[in-house]
């Protein structure tokens, strides 16, 4: 029978985030009280003068195409930005804004790698990036975060990964699902092993650049040599809680630029425009809020860190970045697919399964502590109750 789909699809991974929350919003409508441990976005407001600098920008008529690139005046504000928080001297040209930092990883990829070519990335990791290598027919070469070495990279393990193959490497600090950071030392060496390689390429996602609680974010951009060997993705889903706006962006070499400017006029035209000069507002406006999220973030850290680890069976270490806690749960000796439906279909807790992010994470579940003191106190208590049952 002639196929309907092409081929490449059948090897398109997803996000497993959203078809959890659907699960759990089908119990809710049931009667059933979910607590949303599932979906990675903060639950505050977007700051107010984000929001009136949208209202504005529609008033004023920010409402038709524009650059494909990105409008100008967000180009430079956040060509600023970086070149301030990462000690480097970025150009507005070298600037791509996208719907979401997400599309900056699909064209990246889709812009770089060829069939057969190997990319390196974290695992347990952002599934869009296995996903995505997978669809473009490309070899995905898992780079293992470990607990024992608090989720960063092990560098000796890196070293014999790169090979000839290699196209591009990805790199996510602080990460997701583990909220671990990578170490300068990790840096350093990937930045060493391609000294000299004009073929491969760095993807650093750094959308929780902001999200950190114990020293200063690093980026591999940052290191000699390396800005034009970069593409540094970064966003305002996280940072500014504006998941629902659509708006990301990332940094790399002009030429490079230029055409992954020209993979989003084949796909979206433009980024919604009043929505980016409600960006420029959120990266030149008061930064209080954004601050103040990271401080309630770093509250409710200490609450779900000890309250998992208070639970007989579960061991958790505190993540140094993001809003995930990456809980060892392997005491149980159930997979973690199955224990994460267990734990929304009896407890009334929405997690995710380990394996979400790919094999490394098995034996793990991922909590994001996106949510309020009490409600993370009360999975706490339903967890709790739950695992005395196993
Ligand atoms: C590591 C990582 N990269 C990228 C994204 C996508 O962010 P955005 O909402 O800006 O597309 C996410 C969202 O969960 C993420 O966790």
């Amino acid at each position: 029978m002639a196929r309907l789909l092409a081929q490449r699809m059948d090897n398109l991974g997803t996000e497993t985030a959203f078809e959890v929350l659907a699960k759990a919003k089908a119990l809710e409508k049931q009667g059933r009280s979910i607590i949303h441990l599932e979906i990675g976005e903060p639950d505050f407001d977007t700051p107010n003068n984000i929001k009136e600098a949208a209202v504005k920008a529609l008033k004023a008529g920010y409402t038709h195409y524009v650059p494909a690139a990105g409008i100008p005046e967000l180009r430079t504000a956040i060509a600023e930005y970086l070149s301030k928080s990462r000690g480097i001297n970025v150009d507005p040209d070298e600037v791509v804004v996208t719907p979401g930092a997400k599309p900056i990883i699909f064209y990246s990829i889709l812009a770089c790698v060829e069939p057969g070519d190997e990319v390196m990335y974290p695992n347990p990791g952002f599934p869009i990036y296995e996903s995505m290598v997978n669809f473009l027919g490309a070899k995905p070469v898992p780079m293992p975060l470990k607990e024992e070495n608090d989720f960063a990279i092990d560098n000796d393990d890196i070293a014999g990964k790169i090979t000839k193959k290699t196209k591009l490497i990805i790199l996510n600090s602080p990460e997701n699902p583990t909220g671990g950071v990578l170490t300068k030392d990790n840096l350093e060496v990937i930045a060493d092993r391609i000294k000299g390689r004009d073929d491969v390429l760095v993807l650093t996602d750094e959308v929780y650049s902001q999200i950190i609680y114990e020293g200063k974010h690093q980026s591999i951009a940052s290191l000699p040599g390396m800005k034009d060997k970069t593409i540094l993705l970064d966003g305002f889903s996280k940072t500014y809680a504006m998941t629902g706006w659509r708006l990301g962006y990332a940094a790399m070499r002009k030429d490079l630029a230029q055409r992954i400017a020209q993979l989003m006029i084949n796909s979206n035209s433009c980024t919604c425009a009043f929505t980016q000069m409600a960006g420029a507002e959120a990266l030149r406006g008061s930064q209080d809020e954004a601050r103040k999220f990271v401080e309630e973030f770093k509250r409710r850290r200490e609450v779900i860190v000890d309250g998992l680890n208070k639970i007989t069976g579960i061991t958790c270490k505190k993540p140094r970045g993001a809003f995930y806690v990456f809980p060892n749960v392997k005491s149980f000796g159930i997979q973690s697919k199955k224990l994460a439906d267990q734990i929304l279909q009896d407890a009334g807790v929405a997690v995710l399964s380990g394996t979400a992010f790919g094999s490394y994470g098995e034996g793990y579940l991922r909590l994001s502590f996106a949510n309020s003191i009490e409600n993370i106190n009360k999975a706490m208590e339903r967890i709790s109750e739950f695992v005395k049952k196993l």
